[in-house]
């Protein structure tokens, strides 16, 4: 099987990595899987003829798309440039992968909903984003379960954290250790999910009969930490395991004004992705210690 894996520079992209690059050096590079894994100095998926000109030359069995445009904020001003990357490169993805008969794995977010549910979300419930990133996201899922009704899979996610690039546990590490006090948005409530986690359900899933049977329909997946929690409540409990002195302030998302409003409650019902794929689902506190600890290591 060749495998690609597009946003090698991601966090998401560099877990999936981390987990194959650790299992090649102890099975010796015996395994029947090739991954390839590209940035966007490879794959630009802001470039149509980027993303043709990678394929005339490149063929594989699987496709994970880990790219993504996520600067939530960011996306209200280069909305464009966010509707490119997160919904027209994947109908592209998706029609190349069709021709290449390709399975397409793509990565989207919570964020599709308006958080306005008093329930975790299940797959069915209606989607409704509140921001341009959202948008641009539910219109990528919506492109690719009409250009490949068969043979793709949507798997949406939440508050994903991890050792790379910037998310909020490395942001509140950093800025707990400047501050005697910072104000956290309590009333947005959520499942924090360790990237490790996810790329390893997505590795379990590739290798999964239902996953590699041919002509099964396109499905929407929930996979996030098992938890219910607000950005408050993540933040204390850094600041706990780190045993960092910094009080940490709840306060409302209209005290903490954003430039893209955000979802209020958007946890996920994960049944589905453990009934179909046996996949097991990681406690958020565990999962932020063992990450927390990994992070420790690098200092
Ligand atoms: N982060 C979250 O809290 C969160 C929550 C829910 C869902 N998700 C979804 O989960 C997936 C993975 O997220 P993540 O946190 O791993 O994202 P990330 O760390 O921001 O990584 C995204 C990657 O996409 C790449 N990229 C951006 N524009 C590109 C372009 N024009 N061509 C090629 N690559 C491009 C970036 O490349 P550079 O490194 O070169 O910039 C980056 O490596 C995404 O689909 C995201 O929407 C994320």
């Amino acid at each position: 099987m060749r495998i690609l894996v597009t946003g090698k520079n991601g966090q998401l992209g560099r877990s999936i990595q981390k987990i194959v690059n650790t299992a090649t050096k102890i099975d010796n590079n015996q395994s029947p899987n090739d991954f390839i894994f590209v940035g966007r100095k490879e794959l630009d998926l802001s470039s149509e003829s980027s993303i043709s000109q990678y394929f005339d030359n490149n063929k594989f069995d699987i496709i994970i798309n880990c790219a993504a445009f996520t600067q939530v904020d960011r996306a209200k001003k280069e909305a464009e440039l966010a509707n490119q990357i997160n919904h027209l490169s994947v109908k592209q993805l998706a029609i190349i992968a069709n021709e290449q008969k390709a399975r397409l794995i793509q990565i989207s977010t919570d964020y599709v909903f308006d958080g306005e549910n008093n329930k975790p979300y299940v797959e069915t419930d209606i989607p409704n984003p509140v921001n341009i990133y959202g948008k641009t996201k539910l219109a990528g899922e919506q492109v690719l379960q009409e250009v490949m009704p068969m043979n793709a899979l949507i798997i949406r996610t939440s508050w994903l954290y991890s050792e790379y690039g910037n998310n909020f546990v490395k942001t509140l590490l950093r800025l707990g250790k400047e501050r005697d006090e910072l104000n956290v948005v309590s009333d947005q409530i959520g499942s924090p999910t360790y990237a490790a986690d996810l790329a390893d359900a997505i590795l379990e899933i590739i290798e999964h009969k239902k996953f590699r049977d041919e002509g099964q329909t396109t499905q929407v997946y929930h996979y996030s930490g098992e938890g219910e929690i607000s950005w408050h409540e993540l933040a204390k409990e850094i600041f706990k395991i780190e045993k960092i002195e910094c009080e940490a302030n709840p306060v409302t998302s209209q005290q903490y004004p954003t430039p893209a409003k955000r979802p209020r409650n958007t946890l996920m019902n994960k049944d589905k992705i453990v009934e179909v794929f046996n996949i097991k689902i990681s406690n958020w506190k565990s999962s932020l210690n063992t990450c927390m600890k990994i992070l420790k290591q690098q200092q």
